[in-house]
């Protein structure tokens, strides 16, 4: 089962699910099943944050009348760095991982897929502003938008189950 945050829809269902027809074959490829062990946001995985982004984007693309299938098949390679970035350790006169990463998910989405023109946007510009170049598309514009959206439900959401740990720790003991 995939959903995304705050979502109860399956979107791993084959029927009735326009989004799962757009991005089946990259959301089973094993390249991106492997961002699954890769924390991202507090307890979100890289895999469930790129889920999320996407699925947003298909929304927000969709309701502005643009590319929904390139939205969310851009926005669910945004991310693809393939490593920890928690954990990661810069090579001599690299930039920070803030702005080499989405060079990083540009070539492995290159070497894995074939993005489109327009994915490619989207991947490379994600995040813009703090990337100077702006994006060329208006699905890459609504990404810049959907990440930072995505991002930050996810830390304020890890906020709320870490500050919730203490009342499920007393509950459990007096439910004994
Ligand atoms: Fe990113
Ligand atoms: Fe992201």
């Amino acid at each position: 089962m995939v959903k995304a945050i705050g979502s109860d829809i399956d979107l791993s269902v084959p029927s009735d699910c326009e989004y799962y027809d757009y991005v089946k074959d990259l959301l089973e490829s094993e390249v991106v099943q492997s961002m699954k062990q890769y924390h991202h946001h507090g307890h979100t995985s890289l895999f469930q944050h790129s889920v999320n982004v996407s699925y947003y984007n298909f929304l927000l693309c969709k309701k502005w009348g643009l590319n929904a299938r390139a939205g969310a098949r851009g926005a669910l390679l945004h991310d693809l760095f393939l490593y920890d970035w928690h954990e990661h350790v810069r090579k001599p006169g690299q930039q920070h991982h803030g702005w080499t990463h989405p060079h990083t998910a540009l070539e492995n989405a290159r070497k894995y897929f074939s993005p489109t023109p327009l994915e490619e946007d989207i991947i490379v510009k994600h995040m813009f502003p703090l990337t100077p170049i702006p994006p060329k598309y208006k699905e890459a514009f609504c990404v810049t938008l959907t990440d930072k959206f995505c991002g930050a439900w996810e830390v304020l959401d890890h906020w709320v189950y870490t500050a919730g740990r203490p009342v499920r720790f007393i509950k459990r003991v007096f439910a004994q």
